[in-house]
């Protein structure tokens, strides 16, 4: 007997645009959110520099916003959804703060703004000094736990997506039992976050496979921009470490840090004249990939000793006690630095409501390509898009809830192999293929050659069913791998965070 739950709404993924569009779905609506891990231990969680907003309502400044992502996108964003993000930044940061989340304020009670990369102006707010995620999720998840219509589960994978005739049904789960939970919903929304745990270094937390994007893919859902995979700069460096990177905010150079190479020689003049330090991320990241092979060396240097170490300590504690605790006291010595995985800008593709090219499916947040980022994501436009996507999303949904029923469907007749294997030879070379092929500057032959290492393991799990998070983890995994190959193949110019050598 197969177990069955149903609710009004279900939502995968416990990051802010999760939790953010529950929030916001009407409160006679049952709401299930799914989470494969712990709640909010996602990279909205991770994320130090802020939120991009321009609070007050003034139509120049928003103007400049707009503008200011579109050219650090590339120009080839969504013009409509990106005025939308822009111009609904306003209304979404009000509503968070009205229903408890703090941000830092001067000390007659304004917000604090911060500036960063490819930021014309300081439109940054920020919580913590340098933990922004962390306060906001912190805040969120005890406003999320006076919500009765909300229920969470967590250590709860979903592994497939029911459909019938392009109509999202619900989702296959395996639960903390480890059984297969048949949960049916008339509305799904995909949350599930990014794909950094495809690469030997990101600044993601290694759980973040793509689940969302390959199950959409799975069941025939539009992908799209899957080249454009967004490198942070400044990774904090270790010599030989992988796995999670610790994140030098964007914000550093906001406040001043400048770059230096090995030699210690300040370098960005060469590469962007006038914006320098603060060009947008594919920029500097593209100049730091080109210095280090000048240099024969595999990192540069953030250099932020000119700031007294009162300031430092104030304005970035995370970054201060973390550098210090590794051996770097920065307001004496220079931060070492290389550019990691950050951020995936395109993925399941959706309108400017959150609609998949799937009836009933929503995608929000790093899963989606809403197109607001175009080619290379604005700092902190990423929290942004969040809230006012989410928020859209919740707002359709609401405006549907009378059409909702029970969901009548013949469940399908899976059968799934039980076995133990972890398949983590084939998640190493995953990681070693996209590091090497698929990372900052990218050629023809090694994106073949990627395609058939990685197509090779793509066929052979898929010829196997075995119910495991680690089966389903891996094959998420390849196969957003190889989205992201055949995308960057297919798209022959440079532009944005992909860069083609050949
Ligand atoms: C940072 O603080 O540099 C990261 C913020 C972002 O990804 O926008």
């Amino acid at each position: 007997m197969k177990e069955i739950k149903q609710f009004d709404v279900i939502i995968l993924g416990g990051g802010l645009a999760g939790i953010y569009t529950a929030l916001n779905i009407d409160a006679s609506l049952h709401v299930g959110i799914f989470v494969k891990d712990a709640l909010a231990r996602g990279s909205s969680n991770l994320a130090q520099g802020g939120i991009a907003a321009e609070v007050n309502w003034d139509e120049t400044k928003i103007e400049e916003h707009y503008e200011d992502t579109l050219r650090a996108g590339a120009y080839v964003n969504n013009p409509q959804a990106t005025r939308i993000m822009v111009e609904e930044a306003s209304k979404n940061i009000k509503k968070l703060i009205e229903i408890g989340v703090h941000f830092d304020t001067n000390e007659d009670g304004s917000l604090i703004m911060t500036l960063e990369g490819g930021h014309r102006s300081r439109r940054i707010l920020h919580a913590g000094g340098d933990d922004t995620g962390a306060h906001m999720m912190h805040d969120l998840r005890s406003i999320l736990n006076q919500h009765q219509n909300i229920d969470i589960y967590e250590d709860e994978m979903a592994i497939e997506i029911l459909h019938n005739d392009n109509k999202a049904l619900g989702v296959i789960v395996i639960n903390q039992q480890n059984e297969e939970v048949y949960v049916l919903a008339n509305k799904i929304v995909l949350a599930t976050g990014g794909i950094g745990g495809i690469y030997k270094k990101s600044t993601n937390e290694k759980i973040a496979c793509g689940d969302g994007i390959a199950m959409a893919y799975r069941a025939g859902v539009t992908i799209k921009n899957m080249e454009f995979v967004q490198f942070h700069p400044t990774g904090f460096y270790v010599e030989d470490q992988i796995g999670k990177t610790f994140l030098i905010s964007e914000a550093v150079r906001g406040e001043g840090g400048i770059l230096r190479n090995i030699e210690g020689v300040r370098f960005m003049e060469k590469y962007d004249k006038e914006r320098m330090e603060l060009a947008p991320r594919d920029v500097v990241s593209q100049a730091i990939h080109r210095e280090m092979f000048d240099t024969w060396s595999d990192h540069v240097y953030l250099d932020i000793t000119h700031k007294s170490k009162e300031f430092l300590m104030n304005r970035f504690p995370t970054i201060y006690q973390y550098c210090l605790e590794h051996g770097i006291d920065i307001s004496k010595e220079y931060i070492p630095v290389s550019p990691v995985e950050h951020f995936l800008c395109g993925g399941i593709d959706t309108d400017v409501s959150g609609h998949t090219s799937m009836q009933n499916l929503y995608a929000i947040g790093e899963c989606a390509n809403t197109g607001v980022h175009g080619a290379n994501r604005l700092a902190s436009n990423s929290l942004l898009e969040c809230i006012v996507f989410g928020g859209r999303v919740a707002e359709e949904i609401n405006q549907e809830k009378d059409t909702f029923g029970k969901i009548n469907v013949v469940l399908p007749d899976l059968t799934f192999t039980h076995k133990k294997f972890n398949f983590k030879d084939i998640r190493v070379e995953i990681r070693d293929v996209m590091s090497k092929y698929g990372f900052i500057v990218r050629k023809e032959e090694d994106l073949l050659l990627a395609k058939k290492l990685l197509t090779k393991h793509y066929h052979n799990l898929k010829k196997i069913n075995v119910f495991s998070r680690y089966y389903y983890e891996t094959l998420n995994m390849v196969t957003v791998a190889l989205i992201i190959i055949e995308q960057a193949l297919e798209r022959k110019e440079s532009i944005g965070c992909h860069f083609r050598l050949s």
